[in-house]
C-alpha cells in the first residue's frame, strides 16, 4: 500500500475514493489525524493530513513519530510525503514542484527517533541518501506521465518555524547549498528510515523565500492559498499516476 502524508494546501486527496477512516492510537501518541484509506485507480492508498484535517498543528508540534509509525503499522509499503517549501535556489518560482534529493536538518527539539531510553538499543541508521532512490524514480516518472514537470533534484532545508526566515537566514541556507526551505521534512524522512519503509517527498513551491524576489520586503501570505490551490492539482495528477502503476510487493528501493 503506498501511503500519502498531506501538508499544507493537500489537507485532501480530492481523487481517493474512500473506503474507511480510521482513529489509531500508537505507542508513541496520536497521529495528526484519523488515516484515510481507500483507492486510487484501483490502488490501495492511505491518507494523512500531516497539519491535522482543520490544519490545527503547527510543524513543530506534529507528532511525526506517531504519524509515521501508525502508517507503516496499518501497511504502507512506502510513503509519499507532500509539503510546501520557500523557494531560495533563483529559477524555482512560486507554483513549481521538486523532488528534493537532500536535505539540510535545522530543526531542533523534535523528536527524531524510535530509539531513545535506557532500555532501548543504540541505533544508527544510514542516512546518506535521505529520500528512497528509487521511489524518486518512480514519482519522477510519475510526474512525466502525468504531464507535470518537476525539478529533479534540490536540497531541501528544514527549519524549526513556525515563523518563517529572516533574510539573512536564507543567504546563509543558500551558503550551505539549499534550494528550498521547509519546516515538515525532518524528523519524518529520518523515521521512515527507522522503520524501513522507503520515503520520498513532493515539495510545492509556495513563495519565494525570505528576501528573495517578491519577498525582498516580506512574504505575502495571500497569494500562497492560491498557488497551492493550483500547484496541488499537479500534486495529485502525480501520485494518480503513481497508484496506477503501483504494485503491492514492489520494493521501491529497486525499481
Ligand atoms: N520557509 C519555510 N517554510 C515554508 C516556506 C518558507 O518560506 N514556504 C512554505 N513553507
Amino acid at each position: 500500500m503506498l501511503a500519502i502524508i498531506g501538508g499544507s494546501g493537500l489537507l485532501q486527496l480530492a481523487n481517493l475514493d474512500v473506503s474507511r477512516r480510521e482513529v489509531l492510537r500508537t505507542p508513541y501518541g496520536e497521529p495528526s489525524g484519523a488515516v484515510t484509506f481507500g483507492q486510487i485507480r484501483g490502488r490501495p492508498v492511505a491518507f494523512l493530513a500531516r497539519h491535522g484535517y482543520g490544519h490545527v498543528i503547527p510543524p513543530h508540534e506534529v507528532n511525526y513519530r506517531a504519524n509515521v509509525w501508525a502508517l507503516t503499522e496499518r501497511g504502507a509499503r512506502a510513503i509519499v510525503a507532500v509539503a510546501s517549501v520557500g523557494g531560495i535556489q533563483p529559477d524555482l518560482k512560486p507554483g513549481d514542484v521538486v523532488i528534493p534529493h537532500q536535505i539540510i536538518d535545522y530543526t531542533w527539539g523534535r523528536k527524531s527517533t524510535y530509539h531513545e531510553g535506557r532500555d532501548s538499543a543504540v541505533v544508527h541508521i544510514d542516512f546518506t541518501e535521505p529520500y528512497d532512490p528509487g521511489l524518486r524514480v518512480r514519482l519522477i516518472a510519475a510526474a512525466a506521465a502525468a504531464g507535470v514537470t518537476v525539478s529533479d533534484s534540490a536540497v531541501y532545508a528544514v527549519t524549526q518555524g513556525p515563523r518563517l526566515e529572516t533574510a539573512a537566514e536564507i543567504d546563509r541556507l543558500e551558503r550551505d547549498g539549499a534550494d528550498v526551505v521547509g519546516m515538515t521534512g525532518m524528523p519524518e524522512a529520518a523515521l521512515a528510515r527507522e522503520m524501513g519503509v522507503p520515503y520520498a517527498a513532493i515539495n510545492v513551491v509556495a513563495n519565494y523565500a525570505a528576501g528573495r524576489a517578491d519577498s525582498r520586503t516580506g512574504v505575502r501570505f495571500d497569494a500562497i492559498e492560491a498557488v497551492l490551490e493550483d500547484a496541488m492539482s499537479q500534486v495529485r495528477a502525480m501520485i494518480e499516476k503513481l497508484a496506477e502503476n503501483w504494485k503491492d510487493g514492489d520494493d521501491p528501493a529497486r525499481s
